[in-house]
């Protein structure tokens, strides 16, 4: 186990209650450092392709709301992201401990926002795909400052607020509920981010 059962039940605990959590320095730098190494070996073999959305087929509207670049993982073909696999495995178990939310599966990608991009307002429910239950967000990008944009801007019923993508925090949301969007970047911008997927809970579930 990385992480103290406490440490745990707070962040899940604010997730519950506030729909969302932002917690600094999850990942050491060790797997910092190794996510990076994998990322740059995924770019420069040219495997990042462009992310769509929903079930739009139009690459012109797709272009505009959403310009990342992704790659899909596989823990059976990228064993060098065993350590970051195990620890969602970990976050996994403890939201069904302790929200008895039960989550089937995962999947999770790299991404990319080359300068100039962004991911306009959405929710990540789409209609015909309703099983992403919590969204996870894991920023990668180690000398961030103000002016490089690409901050994550979350939308609430007192306006929102917005969250640098600075290297080793990691973000978790409830997919259904939280609007948010990306804003333009200045600076390539890297992540890892994904979903937990739902399976029906037998005790309730706090997504309702
Ligand atoms: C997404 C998304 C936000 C981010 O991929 O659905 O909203 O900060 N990403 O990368
Ligand atoms: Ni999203």
């Amino acid at each position: 186990m990385v992480y103290s059962e406490d440490k745990w039940i707070s962040w899940v605990d604010e997730l519950a209650e506030k729909d969302i959590v932002i917690i600094d320095d999850f990942i050491s730098d060790e797997l910092y450092k190794t996510i990076m190494d994998f990322f740059s070996v995924i770019e420069e073999n040219e495997r990042l392709k462009k992310a769509g959305i929903g079930t739009s087929q139009d690459y012109q509207i797709q272009k505009e709301v959403r310009g990342d670049l992704i790659y899909w993982l596989d823990p059976k073909r990228d064993p060098p992201l065993l350590l970051f696999f195990n620890l969602m495995e970990e976050l996994r178990e403890k939201l069904g401990m302790y929200c008895f939310i039960s989550l089937s599966g995962s999947e999770f990608h790299l991404a990319k926002y080359p300068i100039g991009s962004k991911y306009e307002k959405h929710i990540d429910q789409f209609n015909k795909r309703s099983n992403r239950q919590i969204t996870v967000l894991i920023y990668l990008n180690k000398d961030w400052k103000k002016g490089d944009g690409g901050e994550l801007k979350v939308s609430n019923e007192e306006g929102g607020f917005t969250v640098e993508p600075i290297a080793k925090r990691m973000l978790l949301f409830k997919s259904n509920v939280v609007e948010h969007e990306v804003l333009l970047t200045n600076v390539p911008r890297y992540s890892l981010s994904g979903w937990l997927l739902h399976q029906p809970a037998a005790l309730g579930s706090l997504l309702g």
